[in-house]
């Protein structure tokens, strides 16, 4: 039996997600085969051409072609993916796209068609299911009985992304850790509870910390590089919510790029007829991270410890390429990554809508202080 050739890949976006998560992932999987890079910013072709003279490196997907490739991996700026994505799915090159799939629900509508009319597959970045703990969580919670309720939170101590580039500008980003975090946190819950609508949705947004630089996400530029004044911006940093599906399972949900916490925290418990898992771990690339990721059973009283294998920081992303080829290569696939971001999106939509319609409390400072 003769191996099956390599996916001919192009990767789209050459920032930090394109070279430190995607570019040195695939290069190395003997699946795959970068075939070119795509970004229009030449700073960001120089750089990548340094560490892979090798690869083809162009301006522009328009000069990518269908013949040439298997699938575009995007990683460009949240406010371009549906175009970019339609554009590549529009000519006939399957698409992985990152996180946050889409902005809104209308640009989940254009998605669909683009895959349609490109006869390809659009694929999802969901890292957060591929990992080992995460994994482990879905199997206990099938001991749960009915799923009553799922606690959702990602707390960063400090880790506003980019503070002053495009991350905390509304208009790019389309929000703030609601998006960013939360997205990869309502995405958790599609294995949990399946592709859910949400008939209620409520939620509060904040952002006291994202005008302040000495909160920023150090790990993504190096030290030095975070904007040491603070960009500003117009998101939020902290996005609070409470969620029903139609069928009455509920979920709270917080997403907080900084806090007064003192490490980054991901938190998952569910709650079942039958008992309540509870994960705790630090989701994502942050250096300020829970010791290990810890996973316990409780029920009538007694919790028991379920063992989880130690696994390296990022193993999710290459787990999720692992899956890729067959995924591309099953018709199944379809329809199905749309299909599963439309309640999120929705969700994310609804939330922002519910916190716009409070007016804001002014932060109260005491006399003297
Ligand atoms: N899954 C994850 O854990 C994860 C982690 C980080 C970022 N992301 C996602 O990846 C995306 C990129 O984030 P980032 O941190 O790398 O941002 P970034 O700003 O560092 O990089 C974005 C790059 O896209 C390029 N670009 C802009 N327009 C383009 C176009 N038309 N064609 C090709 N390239 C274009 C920019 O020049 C830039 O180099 C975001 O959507 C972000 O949410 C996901």
């Amino acid at each position: 039996m003769t191996a099956a050739a390599p996916v001919r890949v192009a990767v789209v976006g050459l920032g930090w997600a394109g070279r430190s998560i995607w570019l040195p992932r695939l290069r190395e999987h003997p699946r795959f085969a970068v075939a070119a890079a795509v970004d229009p910013d030449p700073a960001a072709r120089a750089t990548v051409a340094a560490a892979h003279p090798d690869l083809e490196l162009l301006a522009d997907v328009a000069e990518l072609g269908p013949a040439r490739f298997d699938l575009a991996v995007v990683a460009v700026p949240n406010h371009r993916h549906a175009d970019i994505a339609e554009r590549l799915l529009t000519a006939g090159i399957p698409v992985f796209l990152e996180k946050p799939v889409c902005l809104s629900s209308a640009e989940a509508d254009r998605l669909a068609a683009a895959e349609r009319a490109g006869d390809v597959t659009l694929l999802a970045g969901s890292a957060a299911r591929y990992r080992a703990d995460v994994s482990r969580l879905y199997e206990v919670a099938t001991e749960l009985g009915a799923i009553r309720h799922v606690d959702l939170a990602w707390i960063r101590a400090r880790g506003i992304p980019d503070a002053g580039g495009w991350f905390t500008r509304r208009e790019q980003s389309g929000g703030g850790a609601l998006v960013d975090l939360g997205w990869h946190l309502l995405d958790t819950l599609t294995p949990l509870l399946g592709s859910v609508e949400f008939h209620q949705v409520v939620g509060t947004t904040s952002d006291d910390f994202v005008s302040d630089g000495a909160w920023a996400a150090s790990w993504r530029h190096g030290e030095q590089a975070a904007s040491p004044g603070g960009g500003g911006g117009d998101v939020e940093d902290t996005a609070r919510g409470f969620l029903v599906t139609e069928n009455g399972t509920s979920v709270s949900l917080r997403a907080s790029w900084a806090s007064h916490e003192a490490r980054d925290l991901t938190a998952i418990n569910v709650e079942g007829a039958a008992g309540t898992a509870s994960l705790r771990c630090t989701f994502g690339f942050g250096p300020n991270r829970q010791d290990r990721s810890v996973l316990s059973l409780t029920r009538a009283g007694q919790t028991t410890a379920v063992p989880l294998p130690d696994e390296p920081i990022g193993t999710e992303y290459r787990r999720q390429l692992d899956e890729l080829p067959a995924m591309l290569a099953d018709p199944a696939s379809r329809g199905r990554a749309i299909a599963e971001v439309r309640p999120t999106i929705a969700a994310i939509e609804r939330l922002y809508d519910s916190a716009r319609s409070h007016r804001p409390t002014p932060q109260l400072v005491r006399a003297g202080s």
